[in-house]
């Protein structure tokens, strides 16, 4: 497992460019390689500014977009087309400005009971990486956010999702700090670290001490979710603007 390697950008719009550069880098080698790019995008705000260049000339002509795969890292269980939903930010930023076969789109039907819908997304994960048994999806790359609290997808602190080493995907309650106050669906641990590529953005002043726990110091008994991602064989890159990296030694 190789050190993350940590790139800090002066502002918002470099850190987005700096995403959209290095998902444009690593969909084109994956494409080279295997004829096909498998992401598994962030939800959240700050990758909002990634995703709306990305579906922009000079990155988006840069993208074989008929033969990439998209899942999304985490879900609220509220409507499709309901303010917090990820899947709406996607779709509005990137997924309708970009001919990705809506065949290749899957995300968590957060329409259904956090369980079901759980179950339901682990299914489509099983059918589009075509798996058998208790193997996982090797995205070639996932993007993730952190919040405050150092979660990351919604693997919150202390909560029992942190812990599932076995399926791919759980559903999970938020702590009472976390608003929309509404249900999650997640990815797993275990999939984030089979990821060929994880590419935290992060940004802002509010982040900086979570930042520095998740890079820094000893290993602590009880890390932060964001912490424990460490994909065993995969790259490992954490772009942060200034205020966010201003703990970092
Ligand atoms: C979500 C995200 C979550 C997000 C962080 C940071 O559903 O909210 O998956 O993990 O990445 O909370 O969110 P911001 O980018 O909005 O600060």
């Amino acid at each position: 497992m190789s050190q993350p390697e940590v790139v800090i950008l002066p502002e918002p719009a470099a850190l987005a460019a700096e995403g959209a550069r290095r998902f444009v880098a690593i969909a084109r080698a994956a494409h080279a390689r295997q004829g096909r790019f498998s992401v598994a995008l962030a939800g959240g705000a700050t990758p909002a500014g990634m995703y709306r260049l990305l579906a922009d000339q000079p990155y988006r002509e840069q993208v074989a977009w008929q033969d990439v795969i998209v899942g999304l890292g985490d879900e609220r269980c509220v409507p499709p087309d309901s303010p917090h939903s990820n899947f709406r930010m996607a779709r509005e930023t990137l997924l309708d400005r970009v001919p990705v076969p809506a065949a290749n789109v899957f995300h968590p039907p957060a329409e259904l009971p956090p369980a079901e819908a759980a179950s339901a997304y682990a299914g489509l994960l099983r059918r589009h990486f075509h798996l058998r048994g208790a193997a996982r999806p090797r995205f070639d790359l996932i993007l993730l956010g952190m919040g405050e609290d150092g979660h990351t997808a919604s693997l919150f602190p202390g909560m029992p999702a942190l812990r599932e080493t076995r399926r791919l995907a759980v559903a999970t309650e938020v702590p009472e700090y976390v608003q929309p106050a509404v249900p999650r669906i997640t990815l797993t641990l275990p999939v984030l670290n089979a990821a060929a590529n994880v590419i935290f953005l992060v940004a802002g002043a509010d982040k900086a001490a979570a930042v520095a726990a998740a890079l820094t110091g000893p290993e602590p008994d009880d890390p932060l979710p964001a912490r424990r991602v460490r994909p065993e064989s995969g790259r490992l890159v954490w772009l942060l603007d200034e205020p966010a990296a201003r703990e970092l030694r």
